[in-house]
């Protein structure tokens, strides 16, 4: 396996990945899920280190969906808790690594100590130029795609665009991701093969890859590993395989 320093493969520019298995990892270990949830933070210090040296430009992590507000209260409290004393915690870090931090997904429901830490730390390393670490909070695809359908319905009814002008590049504008390319490899943890309603757009030519790991117990090795197993892939997108040998 190589380290990060000596990492030539081709890397993806933007890689998502679906941070799972933190409950099943506390209950191997005899504790509470929250101990999973605090376990898992340093995975997260661990990829994005890792993806920021290898030179990975966005990393898109999924910490909370939608349908996880529908979780017991007390672990949804923790959750909440965990985001805003860690993301406190690295926001020097991120900056010590020319890391620019942003989020996507519903986060006026975030409670407001959460959504006043995340813009501060926003803010904060808002002129970084290195990677752009993007946290899915209160997220959901189904979501997204509703807001942009009303929004663009707006735009319609105001005049600021025709209906005949709609299509898959405009739609995208009204997407979270806007500023955004497409991950072209989607990690999921855990051994669950499943989107759970993230990214579904962005996601349409994305590489999966699932791994039994725990999220806990995820590092910066095994996202080398995942990008080793995406280099062996052969993106067709919708070609034969002759075209994609002679670039036709
Ligand atoms: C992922 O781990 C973290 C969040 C969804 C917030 P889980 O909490 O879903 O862990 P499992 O799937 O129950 O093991
Ligand atoms: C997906 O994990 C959401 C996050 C990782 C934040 P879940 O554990 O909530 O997914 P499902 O519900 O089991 O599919
Ligand atoms: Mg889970």
């Amino acid at each position: 396996m190589p380290s990060t320093a000596e990492h030539k493969e081709n890397i993806p520019e933007h890689i998502a990945i679906i941070m799972d298995g933190n409950g099943r990892w506390a209950k191997k270990h005899g504790k509470a899920r929250v101990f999973g949830h605090r376990s898992g933070v340093k995975s997260v210090r661990s990829v994005t280190e890792g993806a920021a040296e290898i030179g990975v430009k966005y990393l898109t992590l999924y910490a909370f969906s939608t349908e996880n507000w529908n979780r017991p209260r007390a672990e949804v409290t923790a959750l909440m808790q965990l985001l805003v004393s860690t993301i406190a915690k690295e926001t020097k870090t991120l900056s010590k690594n020319n890391i620019k931090l942003q989020a996507i997904g519903d986060l006026k429901s975030l409670p407001a100590s959460c959504f006043q830490e995340l813009n501060k730390a926003i803010a904060s390393t808002a002129n970084n130029s290195g990677m752009t670490l993007n946290l899915a909070l209160s997220y959901s695809s189904k979501w997204e795609i509703m807001e942009a359908v009303k929004e663009l319905l707006t735009d319609v009814k105001k005049g600021k665009i025709q209906d005949d002008e709609i299509d898959e590049a405009v739609f995208k504008n009204y997407l979270c991701t806007k500023e955004i390319p497409d991950p072209e490899l989607l990690i999921r943890t855990s051994g669950e093969h499943r989107i759970s309603n993230f990214l579904l757009w962005q996601l349409a030519y994305s590489e999966l890859y699932f791994t039994d790991k725990l999220w806990p117990d995820f590092r910066k090795d095994d996202l080398l590993q995942a990008i080793d197993d995406y280099n062996k892939r052969e993106r067709r997108f919708g070609k034969t395989s002759e075209q994609i040998a002679t670039k036709k």
